[in-house]
């Protein structure tokens, strides 16, 4: 398969190995050669139009920011993304997409702390386009739209935001478990509209 990750970072570079010994061929979108695709001005068509094939588009642009103004991360994590995947679609109707949250989506908002909840609200828009997308997409062209809540896989920016240990399973999720998940998605067919939550049980909490 195509596959296009826009916004690459660290879990979509610590991807790509997986992705190529599975036999894709991976395009990055990267900010470096796109530009600044999640600023409010961007038109993420040109850059689209010189993507030469899509199958998957994988959405791991985002910005974590602490006590963040609630419009800079909703630009961010939220409006800036799923522009991005109507540009992509547009030009690729059938292509699959695969946003990525966070696992503490699930989660009520008096239970997250103060500085990370103009983030997380960005996600849950983002979460809400998912399912939108999946249902709209899915009667139109057949593209498939899922999502990714990943727990933390690398450490937060501050030592007062790390989380601790999941309560069901392992200590802290790995890029191998979002490869399998990826993997899963990239090759079900019948899956739309599904957010998986690969957090070792954090969501719970
Ligand atoms: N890492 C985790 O443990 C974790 C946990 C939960 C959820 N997630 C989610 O998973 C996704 C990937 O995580 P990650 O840790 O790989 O993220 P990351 O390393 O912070 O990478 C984010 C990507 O977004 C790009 N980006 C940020 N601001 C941009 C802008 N204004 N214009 C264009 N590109 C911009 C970055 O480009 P530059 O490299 O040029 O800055 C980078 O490619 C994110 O959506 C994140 O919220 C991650």
């Amino acid at each position: 398969m195509h596959l296009v990750l826009a916004g690459p970072g660290r879990i979509g570079a610590a991807l790509v190995p997986g992705l190529q010994a599975q036999g894709h061929t991976v395009t990055l979108l990267t900010r470096q050669d796109y530009g600044d695709f999640l600023a409010p001005a961007y038109d993420p068509g040109p850059a689209v139009a010189r993507v030469a094939a899509c199958d998957a588009l994988l959405l791991l642009a985002g910005r974590f920011e602490l006590n963040a103004p609630e419009e800079v991360m909703g630009q961010a994590n939220a409006t800036g993304p799923l522009r991005i995947a109507e540009a992509v679609h547009a030009r690729f109707p059938q292509a699959q997409i695969i946003a990525f949250l966070d696992s503490r989506i699930r989660r009520p908002r008096s239970s997250v702390p103060p500085a990370v909840r103009a983030y997380l609200a960005s996600k849950q828009r983002l979460a809400r386009w998912v399912l939108a997308a999946a249902r709209t997409w899915g009667q139109t062209t057949g593209a498939r739209v899922n999502a990714i809540a990943p727990g933390p896989v690398f450490p937060p920016p501050e030592k007062a935001h790390s989380e601790p240990g999941g309560p069901c399973l392992t200590p802290r999720p790995t890029v191998a478990d979002l490869l399998s998940g990826v993997t899963f998605l990239l090759s079900t067919p019948s899956v739309t509209g599904q957010i998986l939550y690969i957090a070792a049980g954090q969501q719970l909490l």
